[in-house]
Formats: C-alpha cells, structure tokens, sequence
C-alpha cells in the first residue's frame, strides 16, 4: 500500500480524504508539481521547488511550508528507489461552493509517489520512439502556470490515443507551442529549435537542461516560432518532460520524421543526458 502525504500527515492511500468543497476538486483552483527521485533522491529538485513557488505566486496560494523534508520523507516511506513525486497544493475547502475566495484560506496539500523505470540507466535503444498528432492548443493564456484545469491536455492526448498516437503536440495562431505534458523541439541542420518561453509554454525543467547541456557541448540552439511547415521539414523532432526525459518522435500525423528513425541528435542529447544524471548522482551520494 502507498503511503501518501496530505496536510501534515504521512497515511495509506485509501485513508487519506479532502473535503467535497475543496476548490481543487470544484474548480481546478490548484497547482502541481512532477518531481522524479531516482534511487531516493530528487532530481533537479530545487528548479522544480523554484517553479512551483512562481505557481503559487501566480495563483497567491500561500500554503508556507518546507517541500524538502516533506517529500524526502514521502519517498522514504515508500521504499526510496525510482518514483515520481506528484504535489499539488489547493486554495483549500470553504463552507459552500463560491467563485469568491479570501486569503485567509487554509490550503490543501497533497502528495503522492509512482515508481518510475530509471530512464537514465537504460541505454538509446531501449528508449521507445513516439508518435504525436498536432492539433489545436485550446488553453487559457497562463500555460507557463503548472496548474490543474487540463481538460484540454487529457482531450488531445485522448484524441492522440484514438489516432494510435502517444501524445499530441498543439499549436496557437499558428505556432506550435508544445505537448499535453511535455516541451517540444525541432532540429534541423544540427540545430536545436524549440517554441520561446513565455506565457504559451510551461517553461519545462527538463527542457531548461537541454538548453543547459546543448550550451555546455557547443551545440547551437535557438528560440524561435515553429510552424506547422517547418515542423514537418525537420530532421528530428524531440519532446522532454521529467518522467520520460529526452524521447524522439518519430512520426507526426501518420508520416515518418526525417527517415523515420531516431536521429543522431537525439542519441548525442540523450548520452549526455545520462551522463549528467550519472554525475549528479555520484556526487549527491
Ligand atoms: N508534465 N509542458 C507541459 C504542459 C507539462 O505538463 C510538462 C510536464 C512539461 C515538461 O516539464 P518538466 O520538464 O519540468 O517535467 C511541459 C508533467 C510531467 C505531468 O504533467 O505529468
């Protein structure tokens, strides 16, 4: 049995209940967090401690507690190892149903863990390519915001499934934007392109590091407006988040990118990738 962490308690998943007038539950009035711990220990913790505190900022939920201990002790209880940490934090429940809100609210937090295959410790050729539809991003204005409310994001990935796809990437005004649940890049010519940060796109952790290697190893990349035409020309397309890491897509609307293979972009991204990971690792222990 899962051990979860709600409100200051560590407690069997089946034991752990929120109110019916949490306006999480009533209006997605909440922001989350996906952290991945492998073999115990957060990886890029505090960037994703960093985002969740602009996501909080944005929605002025003010919950004043410490993440660190609290999820470490969640990880711990559940054995250690490869999980990913779900957090979400809520404005908390009133007495009835109001679009209103004071400041005064008492917020909801909740965590919970999902084992998770070390994704680092598996080499290129067990990395399962992607296939991704495109189709219209429907989100409010505030994506770089990493709140609930993704009945948009469950709607696409549906629609992808349907179409025998794995994930869908969006596009607003002609612009790609990115994936329900990941960063998107295109590469052509050696070059790294993806969509600019901004209010658009979540600006993804795992994304920031693509940056962060591709700069370490001299391999240029750029922030740019990616359309539809110039999405389907490239060589490689990639996507990242931190559960899957770097993955590449290998079809879009049911025609091959590039040969249709994994590209050799993607294979130098993902070695230093693991690289990274194995470092970090190392010295953390
Ligand atoms: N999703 N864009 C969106 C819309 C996302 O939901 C995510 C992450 C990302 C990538 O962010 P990061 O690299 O920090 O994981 C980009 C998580 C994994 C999820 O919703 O499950």
């Amino acid at each position: 049995m899962s051990i979860v962490y709600l409100n200051g308690e560590y407690l069997p998943a089946t034991e752990a209940k929120i109110s019916v007038f949490d306006r999480g539950f009533l209006f997605g009035d909440s922001v989350y967090e996906v952290i991945p711990f492998y073999q115990g220990i957060g990886f890029r913790l505090s960037e994703h401690l960093t985002r969740l505190e602009y996501s909080l900022r944005a929605l002025q939920i003010k919950p004043h507690l410490q993440w660190e201990p609290i999820l470490n002790e969640l990880v711990r209880r559940n054995g250690g190892g490869n999980l990913s940490v779900y957090l979400q934090v809520t404005r908390g429940a009133a007495e009835k149903r109001t679009h209103s809100y004071d400041d005064t609210m008492q917020p909801t937090v909740f965590a919970c863990c999902t084992p998770i295959k070390d994704i680092y410790t598996a080499g290129a050729d067990d990395v399962a390519p992607m296939k991704v539809i495109v189709t219209a991003d429907l989100r409010w204005h505030r994506c770089d915001v990493k709140c609930n409310g993704l009945l948009p994001n469950i709607l696409v990935v549906h629609q992808a499934n349907a179409q025998n796809a794995d994930e869908a990437l969006m596009m607003r005004d002609g612009k790609l934007t990115e994936g329900a649940s990941c960063n998107v890049f295109v590469i052509q010519q050696g070059v790294i392109y993806t969509p600019k940060r901004g209010s658009e796109i979540l600006g993804g952790t795992t994304r920031e590091l693509i940056m962060q290697l591709a700069d370490e190893h001299t391999i240029p990349w750029q922030e740019v407006d990616i359309d539809y035409e110039m999405l389907k020309a490239a060589d490689e397309v990639w996507i990242s988040s931190s559960t899957r890491g770097v993955v590449p897509v290998i079809e879009i609307d049911g025609e091959p990118v590039g040969d249709g293979d994994k590209g050799p972009l993607w294979r130098t991204m993902f070695e230093l990738f693991i690289r990274y990971q194995q470092q970090l690792m190392t010295g953390k222990q």
